[in-house]
């Protein structure tokens, strides 16, 4: 089911903000000068995964929340009319499909500046002008789902029948829910889990559960009136967490535990892990991949010693 099909009570969701505008410092010194985003998951950037899994979940309009000097992140999206014309005149057909492959036209991909990383939760409100009085989506580059059906897709199947608010969820060790926004949960078919409380990074002994919220959310606009107070929580930063628990009991709130592997890209070892995850999955090159994988850990690995003459 897509947007499309949405039925009459419950408002399609168009659009999906993506929050780029943080510094990346756990990447340090990559990230010096390139954001975080357009770091390649084997043969494309971070951000252009999120927004594959976007328009494959139907969505037409793509808000990019940035910082000032991260306006690559539009660039990748926008016809490169220079390259198209030099690829189209080589006959280079497979590589002018890739390059096709990023663009989003140029009234569909909105950019709205966050002058300090003051939170997600800040953010997000950074969007609000662009958003309007819609549910929208949102999605943090950083968390990629490898699966069949992409993460939003099935978010958006979901909402289409259950409208209200949506997070995605899993489970994660009791000793990390420091690093994540925690549900308490009022009711659980095992899929969706009915929310009746939000805690962003409790420590494992206050965490009312191990249901965690991963990057990818289904929102009601009046989320902007509760991030609109600009309130300090965990960390000193604007969560959007807090504003979300808010909207509970003013509306629907569901946990939806997704099918499919969710990996951390933002920092080394995640990064790391996802592409060797998402190369060893790809039907392209995911065979040679694991040959290469086998090689470098059995340590049969070609070596050149070069005896001194
Ligand atoms: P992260 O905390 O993972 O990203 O925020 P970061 O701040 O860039 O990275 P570190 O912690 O310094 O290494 C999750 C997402 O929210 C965005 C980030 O760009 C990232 O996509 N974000 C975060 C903002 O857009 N603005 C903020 O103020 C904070």
């Amino acid at each position: 089911m897509g947007p499309m099909n949405t039925p009459d009570n419950i408002k399609p969701v168009r659009k999906a903000v993506f929050p780029v505008a943080g510094l990346g410092t756990r990447f340090l010194p990559a990230t010096k000068v390139m954001p975080k985003e357009m770091l390649t998951l084997v043969d494309r950037p971070l951000i252009q995964h999120a927004v594959e899994e976007a328009k494959a979940a139907g969505i037409e309009e793509f808000i990019f929340v940035i910082s000032k000097g991260k306006e690559i992140l539009k660039d990748h999206f926008i016809k490169h009319e220079a390259l198209t014309k030099t690829l189209e005149a080589r006959g280079k057909t497979q590589q002018l499909e890739a390059v096709k492959s990023c663009e989003i036209p140029a009234d569909k991909l909105h950019l709205a500046y966050q002058d300090e990383p003051l939170g997600l939760g800040h953010a997000i409100w950074c969007a609000r002008e662009f958003v309007g009085d819609e549910p929208f989506a949102i999605m943090l580059p950083d968390d990629v789902v490898l699966g069949d059906a992409g993460c939003l897709t099935q978010m958006i199947e979901t909402y289409n029948k259950a409208g209200g608010n949506l997070v995605a969820v899993m489970d994660v060790p009791k000793e990390d829910t420091n690093k994540y926004g925690i549900l308490d949960v009022h009711s659980d078919d095992g899929k969706l889990a009915d929310i009746k409380g939000l805690v962003e990074k409790p420590e494992p002994e206050n965490a009312p559960s191990t249901l965690s919220i991963i990057g990818r959310y289904i929102l009601q606009p009046e989320i902007f009136e509760k991030l609109s107070g600009h309130e300090k929580g965990a960390g000193g930063e604007i969560q959007l967490t807090d504003a979300m628990a808010k909207l509970i009991g003013e509306q629907p709130f569901n946990g939806l535990r997704f099918d499919g592997t969710r990996y951390d890209c933002g920092h080394h070892l995640g990064f790391i892990e996802a592409n060797i995850a998402y190369s060893m999955h790809s039907p392209k090159i995911g065979s040679q991949v694991k040959e290469i994988i086998e090689k470098i850990a059995n340590g049969t690995e070609e070596k050149i010693h070069v005896a001194a003459g």
